[in-house]
């Protein structure tokens, strides 16, 4: 076949066991869709669109999307649009994460089985544009991501309100007493008031800086807020790139590599980011054969610091970061750690795209690295005898008065477990205790973000507002506090979590970066040979995949099937 045949509408034809048959079967009912003779000879962008009515982070995508197409048509090919799974943080039972991969498979499918010379993926809600890089760097064909950028802040009695930080911490005050439920209600209609992903540093806001800093997506265009102009004219400019893109056949394994990953670990420190951006991370590098594990980033963050003040770990907001001068502002600052010979999806190196960009940037909201907001440290491994595989604590957004503590385990077996005692007057909890919840791992629950534990109702009236709290859960990149999570291997499978009882000792030390059951190994034997799952492995469909295949935290939670063959040397949980 002429190789312009196998472009365009006419790459991948569906076999009918004719190719000519093919070629006009194809044409035809693509013409049935209104296209002339000559789009049909253009190179095709796909445009992979994640809105959906259960996704409100996603409501702006028509008007974006429109945009996108814009681009492409100005650039010459022929914009496609084709709709995948949307996963909307608050609307999934049990939990988006579970989802993700599921999403990743509907994306690498979708892009391989349509005729597209290369797709933009239009994402933003927390798990969305990690499932839509994961799936695009499995598939292979040259790709764009464009985010949907964070919404603005709302207003009560003159505070800025910005999901999902201050949800938190007016919940906590409700908890506390501190607020009516008149007040309570004002709030919640305040706390989300635009289109557009979380306002703070959130998971969405993280995965977008960290894709920026991949390379992945078009410079200064992570932290746009999502109803800003400059948002749609960033989405005309990613149709355009990705005409070049596709002429280019740059696809994303030119573009990521071991350096741009370990930038993009850097920026995730320098920035506070979410603690899930390294399970997504590690993810999406799994998909390209690249490891990145619990020990590299300790080596990172001994050296990079905080310099992003937003909350849930300062005070601003994404949108005064983008004011301020957007990601370029901080990747400048850390510049002398970061590889700037990366390439990236403009066709320029990471460095030439620092240089171009406006100097000045708002030393308010992006520090200058000799006022940081920490020197080191933002995000840590943990080990020990607790999490033989790892666990993480965001050293940025917990109480540094925790950092070396032990105290009595206060133990909740499951989430219902939690939710029926937390708040139970009979609870015998004191403010030195350590918070236990466990069966919240990949495998026994696929991992919920509910590490962070609320504090138990009675201490919450005593104004006390951090505890040590660990598990093997994840935590929402909006939450705050002194939070162990991830701990590995999780309890469902047996990990050491699973043998903790109440009244036992536990001692986190963030300097010797450990986290440890002092309770002795003839004891733990004991306990080990009693050990039974709760891990139930569900009888049929998508559950079923899940728990069979789903990874740790350590491996990305990505299932062992679809990673890279070889990447990290991983087992598939038994059953
Ligand atoms: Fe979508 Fe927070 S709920 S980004
Ligand atoms: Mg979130």
């Amino acid at each position: 076949m002429p190789e312009e045949k196998q472009r365009g509408l006419y790459r991948g034809l569906t076999h009918y066991g004719d190719i000519e048959f093919s070629r006009y079967l194809r044409r035809s009912f693509a013409r049935s869709m209104g296209y002339s003779g000559d789009e049909l000879n253009r190179p095709v962008i796909g445009i992979a669109d994640a809105g959906s009515g259960f996704n409100n982070c996603h409501r702006h995508f028509p008007e974006l999307i429109e945009a996108v197409k814009r681009g492409v048509t100005a650039a010459g090919a022929l914009p496609i649009v084709f709709p995948t799974i949307s996963l909307g943080e608050p609307f999934l039972h049990p939990t988006s994460m579970m989802f993700r991969n599921l999403m990743s498979m509907d994306v690498e499918e979708m892009v391989r089985a349509q005729p597209m010379d290369a797709v933009v993926l239009v994402g933003g809600c927390d798990k969305t544009v990690p499932a839509q890089l994961m799936g695009a760097f499995s598939a292979g064909r040259p790709a764009i991501q464009l985010v949907g950028g964070p919404m603005m802040t709302g207003r009560y009695e003159g505070e800025r309100l910005g999901a999902c930080t201050d949800c938190r911490r007016h919940w906590s005050n409700f908890r506390g007493g501190d607020l009516s439920v008149d007040q309570i209600e004002e709030i919640e209609g305040q706390l989300a008031t635009t289109a557009g992903t979380c306002a703070v540093m959130g998971t969405a806001s993280t995965m977008a800086c960290i894709v920026e800093a991949l390379g992945m997506m078009l410079p200064k265009s992570a932290t746009i807020p999502a109803v800003h102009a400059d948002r749609l004219r960033a989405a005309e400019a990613t149709g355009r790139q990705a005409v070049w893109l596709a002429g280019q056949g740059l696809t994303p394994d030119r573009i990521v590599s071991e350096k741009s990953i370990e930038n993009a670990l850097r920026v995730l420190l320098a920035i506070g980011g979410s603690t899930n951006a390294l399970i997504h991370l590690t993810a999406m590098a799994g998909r390209l054969g690249i490891a990145v594990g619990p020990r590299q980033l300790n080596e990172l963050s001994e050296t990079t610091p905080v310099l992003v003040n937003l909350k849930p770990t300062g005070t601003h907001y994404m949108e005064d970061l983008h004011a301020a001068g957007g990601l370029p502002a901080v990747m400048r600052q850390i510049k002398d750690l970061l590889h700037l010979d990366c390439p990236t999806v403009t066709g320029r190196t990471l460095g030439e795209e620092l240089e171009r960009g406006k100097p000045w940037f708002d030393k308010n909201v992006v520090r200058e690295r000799s006022d940081p907001v920490r020197d080191k440290g933002g995000l840590l491994a943990l080990f020990g005898s607790l999490a033989p595989n790892g666990a993480l604590i965001k050293c940025a957004a917990a109480d540094e008065r925790l950092f070396e503590h032990e105290g009595r385990a206060v133990v909740f077996d499951t989430l219902e477990d939690m939710a029926e005692r937390l708040d139970s007057p009979d609870l015998d909890v004191h403010p030195d205790d350590v918070l236990v919840l466990r069966n919240a791992g990949p495998v026994a629950a696929a991992m919920p973000e509910s590490g962070y534990i609320p504090i138990p109702a009675k201490l919450a009236r005593q104004g006390v507002r951090d505890m040590l709290r660990i598990s093997d859960a994840r935590m929402s990149g909006t939450a705050y506090g002194t939070v162990v999570l991830h701990i590995s291997p999780e309890a469902g499978l047996g990990g050491p979590l699973a043998l903790v009882r109440n009244g036992d000792r536990i001692r986190l030390s963030v300097s010797a970066q450990r986290l440890d059951l002092l309770v002795d190994e003839d004891e733990l034997a004991r306990r080990r040979a009693e050990f039974d799952s709760r891990a139930r492995q569900p009888l049929r469909g998508y559950a079923w995949l899940y728990h069979k295949h789903v990874l740790q935290a350590e491996h990305g939670c990505d299932f062992d099937f679809l990673r890279q063959a070889g990447v990290g040397g991983e087992q598939a949980p038994p059953g």
